[in-house]
């Protein structure tokens, strides 16, 4: 009789022999959700493309951060959907905006609930593009990268007066997380933590987020801020400029074809590496469990394991919710 020397399968044996020799487990606590905050009052608007998430005026935020919160979720991120858009962007710093009331109000509810928001400019231009434009010679346009980082500063003063714990720079501007860095720590903001985006790829999957955000670009893409989908070594560069700049978080966006990276990068730095589920790939899952081609709950688990055991320990997911409720069950 053939008799292997190593055998694989005795551990797979029970239910509990597995679960004695599992390496990597998901927790409630290591999601991060993403919500769109509006104006107005009594606003619960779901997105087309992202079915189960809504553009939430501040009312209906707090509902929804405190159902997440009894789930066991303990980190929001929070983006702006303003009613007023110009070519600076200057609704970005309006302290009565929705990003610093909806921080401010669930601030007041839940105050251990830690609130991230997403600092970037593409909310809030006419144009949609993430900094101050320019214009080349041909005609095209360009984010000017040094007048864009003043802008950047005063959106993130704004959120971390408003309340903020952490503020996440997603716009891939160069020196953003310095000069964010030094505003902060010029107005008394030196224990505000700096999440950035570090390793941001020019992806075709941010689709839907830009229907829920309103953020497409009137003219031209992004592809001279975010990165090539070819590149890994240059995420490892950009990583290590943002920690030299001060960042107390790196992340990698999207999360599922950029797995390889999150490894690398978690290879690489002993700073917490947080991972973007984003939403395209959420939307992937939904249309594919609404045709029933997927079983969406399955599904859901091993993309979000997948990302941990890649070596991501934060997970931003629009599915955060149901997950958690899915790990306490
Ligand atoms: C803003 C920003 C984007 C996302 C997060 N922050 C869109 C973009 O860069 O176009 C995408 C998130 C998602 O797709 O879920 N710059």
């Amino acid at each position: 009789m053939p008799f292997p020397e190593e055998r694989a399968r005795r551990l797979r044996r029970t239910a509990n022999l597995r679960a004695m020799a599992r390496e990597t487990e998901l927790k409630p606590s290591d999601f991060i959700l993403p919500l769109f905050v509006t104006e107005g009052k009594g606003i619960r608007q779901e997105v087309a493309s992202m079915p189960g998430v809504y553009q939430l005026s501040v009312d209906e935020l707090v509902k929804q951060a405190k159902r997440a919160h009894e789930t066991g979720i303990i980190t929001l991120i929070l983006f702006g959907i303003p009613a007023y858009k110009d070519e600076e962007g200057s609704s970005a710093w309006d302290a009565k905006g929705p990003v610093a009331r909806g921080v401010n109000a669930i601030k007041q509810k839940l105050p251990e609930m830690v609130v991230v928001t997403d600092v970037c400019m593409c909310e809030y231009t006419d144009h949609g593009h993430c900094g101050k434009l320019v214009k080349r010679e041909d005609g095209s346009v360009d984010v000017d990268n040094d007048a864009t980082l003043d802008l950047l500063a005063k959106e993130a003063l704004c959120h971390a007066r408003a309340g903020a714990d952490i503020v996440a720079p997603s716009d891939m501007m160069d020196g953003r997380v310095a000069a964010i860095r030094e505003a902060l720590d010029s107005e008394g903001f030196g224990h505000i933590a700096i999440l950035s985006y570090a390793a941001k790829y020019a992806s075709a999957f941010y689709g839907p987020f830009r229907d829920a955000a309103l953020s497409t670009p009137k003219q031209g893409d992004r592809k001279s801020y975010q990165m090539d989908p070819a590149n890994s070594r240059e995420a490892l560069r950009e990583v290590r400029l943002d920690l030299d700049e001060g960042a107390d978080i790196v992340m990698v966006k999207p999360a599922l074809s950029y797995l390889d990276v999150i490894a690398r990068v978690r290879e690489s730095v002993d700073v917490p590496v947080a991972a973007y589920n984003v939403s395209g790939e959420y939307a992937m899952v939904k249309a594919a469990s609404k045709a029933g081609w997927l079983d969406e709950e399955r599904v859901m688990m091993e993309i979000l394991l997948s990302i941990k055991r890649a070596g991501a320990d934060q997970i931003l997911t629009y599915h955060a919710v149901d997950a958690a409720k899915v790990l306490n069950r």
